[in-house]
């Protein structure tokens, strides 16, 4: 795909997300071929229209409109491009912790939970939010994080009291960590910033949640590793406690590795005998088949909720609905 049509896919995708402004400046991006050979001296994996935005607003680009970024951009270009090259797309999403949380109901506690990919660990810390789906509510009630999920049932109608949700707490996690290449400490305000500019400026409900989820983890940070994906999670999970269950979490985390790679995870994991919950796109691995249920629309079949590979239901990018098949 070219990166005209990726800002142009991202434009349509900023839209659905109630981002107008970030959709104006991805569609001027994407038909500017001077922006465009500006983004094209950065790597291909870094021309993200998500990570470019990110990091034009972190160097103090104007917000908007294109006309007065594209000055800017063509200003600062030799910044952008380096900067691009320092960063990757970070976006902690604890909304996604929702369709985790279903999935990891379904295993047997006490768990250690190894996430990859956590970025600042916000989603290891599912078993400390609390969820509700209509009536339903599973998951830590007290809880300053409180997460939504629209699901529908197997059966196809909109029934939160089906059996496939959780009720009450979620299994015990006796253990977490994580694995990221550039793992964010919670404790430090600019990496916390960091997180917060990959957030849409319109966003501000995101902003708040982001920031609840912050304050959760700074009162227990959960542990840490910079490390492949691949290559540090055997030597991470051999520190879990044996008399636990090791459930592997990731998600929307393989799309940023390269295809060979993502197969050498989904064995690796194998390898170690390991649970493994995967939120991802359900178009990513070739071992997980998640059919689309009729009726769901394409946004909500975006990713794939899986339990060792087998699938259990279709929902948005971002978590917050859910079509469970199994
Ligand atoms: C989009 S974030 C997702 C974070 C979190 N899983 C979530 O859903 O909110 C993807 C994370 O994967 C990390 N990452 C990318 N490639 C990686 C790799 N090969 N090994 C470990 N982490 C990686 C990035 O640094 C980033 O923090």
């Amino acid at each position: 795909m070219s990166t005209s049509d990726r800002f142009l896919a991202a434009a349509l995708a900023f839209d659905r997300e109630e981002s107008p402004s970030q959709a104006e400046l991805a569609r001027g991006i994407a038909l500017d071929p001077t922006a465009l050979a500006v983004l094209d001296r950065a790597e291909e994996a870094r021309r993200q229209p998500v990570l470019v935005l990110a990091v034009c607003r972190w160097l103090g680009a104007p917000l908007g409109p294109w006309s007065a970024l594209r000055p800017w951009l063509l200003a600062r270009s030799d910044d952008v491009v380096a900067e691009l090259a320092r960063r990757l797309t970070q976006t902690n999403d604890v909304r996604r912790c929702a369709p985790l949380s279903v999935a990891l109901a379904r295993v047997p506690g006490p768990v250690a939970l190894l996430e990859v990919g956590a970025s600042a660990g916000l989603c290891l810390m599912v078993d400390r939010y609390g969820y509700r789906s209509g009536d339903r509510r599973w998951g830590d009630p007290s809880s300053p994080v409180q997460l939504a999920l629209d699901v529908h049932s197997p059966s196809g109608g909109r029934a939160p009291k089906t059996p496939e949700l959780p009720t009450g707490p979620l299994p015990e996690v006796v253990w977490r960590a994580g694995i990221d290449l550039d793992p964010v400490d919670v404790r430090d305000r600019d990496q916390v910033a960091w997180l917060e500019t990959l957030l849409p400026p319109e966003r501000g409900d995101r902003l708040e949640l982001l920031g609840r989820a912050v304050a959760l983890a700074r009162t227990a940070p959960p542990r840490l590793v910079g490390a492949d994906a691949v290559d540090g999670l055997a030597a991470l999970a051999a520190e879990a406690p044996a008399d636990a269950t090791l459930v592997v979490v990731s998600t929307g985390t393989l799309v940023y590795l390269p295809g060979r790679r993502r197969q050498a995870f989904v064995d690796e994991v194998g390898r170690l005998g390991a649970r493994w919950i995967s939120y991802e796109r359900r178009d990513l691995l070739t071992d997980v088949v998640a059919e689309v249920p009729p009726g769901a629309r394409p946004d909500d079949a975006f990713a794939a909720l899986a339990l060792d590979g087998q699938a259990l239901g279709v929902g948005d990018a971002h978590g917050t609905r859910l079509h469970l098949t199994a």
